[in-house]
């Protein structure tokens, strides 16, 4: 970036220049130039606008065109030089376009203000990401899907508390990932809607006296309509700070199964592996295997609230209309959106590399008395009210926990001693199998429903 002192676009009002030091701490060309060609979308799609009124002429148009498309090849190719004396993205584009067409470079901005311009620059920047998550989200989803339809027989401790509470399929453990990331999507949706509304046409703040067609604007554009307010469509920042709590809300659903990946891996537990392409070692213990990615993962989800955090306290103190505070937005979006983008694309990617320890899960389930439920409902199938069976089946429990076995272990004869209602028929409800088949409704863990469930799903996605 070159740092040459030329004069300001504003410059006729000062009498004194900047400090560099000022200089460098009001630019933003370091960063939103990030958004160089949503600029010259917005840009285009404002000069067609004002030929169309007649308020530049098609000549005017035609350089502008022309020019443009110069400068988009200029900074795809990496040729264009950033000047940090234009401050930002949207001046540096508009001195280069002067410098190669001369005047028409010079009434682009009729009509218009860098407040509407930046915030429309946003908005298209941010539909594009919210799509791209979108997609990435889907291919996290369909991981999901075909890791947990080679695990709807395969049982598991499910916990609450993190103690043993009931078996579950490995398969509808995942399909409760697979929810909360079809939810996520959704949410990334509603949010869209609201992203995708027009703010040129606000030029500063009050509107413009020219005779502009912002309708027009909005659909070269692809939104679905324009912003109602001109004061509010260049001040506020709802719509980023919405997609911050969607993005948080996304990297909480990872980190929570980041935590659970840890746990599974974690040699106490040992339910999974994960591929060696997520893991590395340590540089003094030679026997580790560390789960990095998931830990990441789990870490970077902080750095995502964190954001949200920022942009709150962004907006809250502002008056109307744009206070230059706004340009702060901009940092923590593109690095939700970087953390977010190379997250989910890991895990779609980590997910198929999970190698699933059925043993491991199975000896868990030894342990906890998970068909102490499967027992209580037992009872009251045979007459017993609720609360009863539920002291009967702990009576029962606390014996067989005595003896260090598990509930099955326990004969006949020792059972009906907590409950006379116990019949040969107890051993198949003590069994995992027959616990998790008896689950057997929309939502359920019966390996059939999980089936219907991963169908259902495929449909959807
Ligand atoms: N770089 C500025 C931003 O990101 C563009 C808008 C500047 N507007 C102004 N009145 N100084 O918000």
């Amino acid at each position: 970036m070159s740092d040459q002192t030329d004069a300001k676009a504003w410059s006729g009002r000062f009498s004194e220049p900047v400090s560099d030091l000022v200089k460098r701490y009001t630019a933003s060309v370091f960063f939103d130039r990030r958004m160089a060609l949503q600029d010259i979308r917005g840009s285009l799609a404002h000069a067609r606008m004002l030929a169309r009124q007649g308020i530049i002429a098609a000549a005017d148009l035609a350089a502008i065109e022309g020019g443009m498309e110069k400068i988009r090849g200029e900074i795809e190719r990496g040729e264009f030089v950033w000047n940090l004396d234009d401050e930002d993205v949207h001046l540096n584009i508009e001195k280069r376009l002067t410098a190669l067409v001369g005047d028409a470079g010079k009434r682009l901005h009729t009509g218009r203000s860098r407040n509407d311009q930046v915030a429309t620059d946003i908005r298209l920047w941010l539909r594009d990401t919210v799509d791209a998550i979108d997609g990435l989200l889907r291919n996290y989803q369909a991981a999901l899907l075909d890791l947990a339809e080679t695990h709807c027989d395969t049982p598991l401790p499910g916990f609450t508390h993190l103690q043993v509470a009931q078996p579950v399929t490995f398969g509808h453990h995942l399909l409760a990932y697979f929810e909360m990331a079809s939810r996520d999507r959704a949410r990334m949706q509603d949010c869209r809607r609201r992203i995708n509304r027009l703010p040129l046409g606000a030029a500063a703040l009050a509107g413009t006296t020219y005779p502009i067609d912002r309708e027009f604007v909005a659909r070269e554009l692809g939104f679905d309509g324009v912003c109602e307010n001109s004061l509010d469509a260049v001040s506020d920042r709802d719509f980023a700070i919405e997609f911050l709590a969607c993005a948080s809300l996304v990297m909480t659903h990872v980190s929570r199964f980041s935590e659970e990946l840890i746990l599974w891996m974690s040699p106490r537990v040992g339910f999974i592996d994960l591929a060696d392409r997520f893991c590395t070692g340590s540089s003094i213990m030679p026997q580790k295997k560390n789960p990095d990615v998931p830990e990441l993962a789990r870490g970077k989800t902080g750095r995502v609230f964190g954001h949200l955090m920022g942009l709150l306290t962004l907006m809250k103190g502002q008056p109307l209309a744009y206070n230059k505070d706004n340009q702060e937005d901009k940092e923590p979006l593109f690095d939700t959106a970087d953390t977010l983008i190379d997250t989910l694309r890991i895990f779609a990617d980590l997910v198929p590399g999970i190698r699933v320890k059925p043993e491991a899960m199975a000896a868990a389930l030894k342990q906890g008395f998970a068909t102490a439920t499967d027992l209580a409902d037992y009872l009251v199938k045979k007459g017993l009210p609720f609360r009863d069976a539920h002291e009967a089946v702990a009576r029962a429990v606390r014996a067989a926990e005595t003896r260090g076995c598990d509930l099955a272990d326990l004969t006949l004869a020792e059972l009906q001693a907590y409950s006379p209602l116990v019949g040969e028929d107890v051993f198949a409800v003590l069994t995992v199998a027959g616990s998790l088949a008896a689950r057997d409704h929309i939502g359920g863990t019966a390996p059939a429903q999980v089936r219907a469930a991963i169908a259902r799903a495929r449909a959807a996605l």
